[in-house]
């Protein structure tokens, strides 16, 4: 019997608490994970159970509408203080994905113009489920718009996880793939695994088999033999931060493919919807680089693959800077440099 094939989702609000897919698990188990309190929805974002930037955004978009939504109080004043302390507490939680400042300050805008506090807590939580809506729409027409730049059959690299699973639906780099399956136009996709923390061999290789987009998994090492041997004819990737002249800080790993998309002549494409641009900062250089713990270097698996005591550099991201980006595919069209000039146009 042919399995079904399904674009999976990570992310589903059920009334009074959100449920994620438990990512760490992927893809040995498919299991879920009932968020019921801040600290459960700080918990799943800095321990990767959800991951990428939309659906952190959105995630704790949730949590803080949730527990407003719980907090006991007819003062204004009090619950506003409250929610700042809470909206610091989660945006410590993981530092370079804008999307998480972008969903909480959009709370914070809605809190503004409440009147009471139960207003307050309605709204809240309506402006969590539109980020959740809004975000699937987005992805829907990165995708579609993305597939304006690919042809049929195209070879196709990728890192990370930008896909379905990292959003509401469909992902940014991976959406034209998704897309493109409903549309019956087929990719041949191949996913960097992405160490330390394997997106690429975890997730996207899973998520694409899900739905039946064809894709071949290599190790990050090999995408310089894999481009010229295999005839890659673009890379695409999502993005976590995008300053204003269109540097993008995404998953450590990326900028190497772009200087190599360099080398080869191979187009390198980013894929961000509106909510992963941050035009408060002028390059890339004012993005702060998250740094992770040394054991997702030094174990694989339950395995120890380093030495006891050896020291350790672990950033989760790198820059490309915009001169390596041939064009960055938004929600609202392809956009082409000089970025600090389309980004302007596109976002303003
Ligand atoms: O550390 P992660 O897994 O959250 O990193 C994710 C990425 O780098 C993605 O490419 C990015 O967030 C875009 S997800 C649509």
């Amino acid at each position: 019997m042919t399995p079904q094939l399904t674009i999976p989702t990570s992310l589903e609000w059920h009334e009074d608490h959100l449920v994620i897919l438990d990512q760490q698990k992927l893809p040995g188990a498919v299991e879920y994970v009932h968020l019921y309190t801040i600290k459960d929805y700080y918990d799943a974002i800095i321990t990767l159970k959800v991951r990428g930037a939309p659906a952190i955004g959105i995630t704790a978009a949730y949590g803080l509408a949730q527990a407003a939504g719980e907090y006991e109080t007819e003062s204004l004043e009090e619950f506003k203080t409250w929610f700042e302390k809470e909206k610091q507490y989660l945006l410590s939680s993981r530092p370079t994905a804008v999307n998480l400042s972008w969903a909480l300050e959009r709370l914070e805008r809605e809190l503004d113009q409440a009147g009471t506090v139960n207003e307050a807590k309605t709204d809240l939580l309506h402006t969590a489920i539109q980020i959740h809506a809004e975000d699937e729409d987005m992805c829907r027409r990165i995708g579609e718009n993305g597939l304006e730049l690919l042809h049929d059959a195209q070879r196709v690299m990728t890192i990370c996880n930008a896909g379905s699973i990292a959003t509401s639906k469909y992902g940014t780099a991976l959406a034209p793939f998704h897309i493109g399956r409903e549309k019956d136009r087929n990719f041949q996709v191949f996913a960097c695994e992405t160490r330390p923390v394997l997106q690429g061999a975890r997730l996207t290789a899973w998520e694409l088999q899900q739905s039946g987009v064809d894709v071949t998994l290599i190790t990050d090492n090999m995408a310089a033999h894999t481009m010229k041997t295999k005839g890659i004819e673009a890379v695409i990737v999502g993005a976590d931060r995008v300053a204003a002249n269109g540097d993008t800080a995404n998953k450590i790993g990326t900028s190497s493919l772009a200087i190599l998309c360099k080398h080869f002549g191979i187009p390198f494409y980013v894929a961000a919807p509106s909510s992963t641009f941050d035009l408060t900062i002028d390059s890339g250089d004012d993005i702060e680089i998250e740094e992770r713990s040394s054991t997702e270097v030094t174990t694989l698996g339950q395995s120890v693959i380093a030495p006891e005591g050896v020291p350790v550099f672990n950033p989760a991201f790198d820059v490309t800077p915009h001169d390596l980006i041939s064009a960055i595919i938004t929600e609202n069209g392809i956009l082409y440099p000089d970025f600090k000039q389309s980004i302007a146009d596109t976002l303003n």
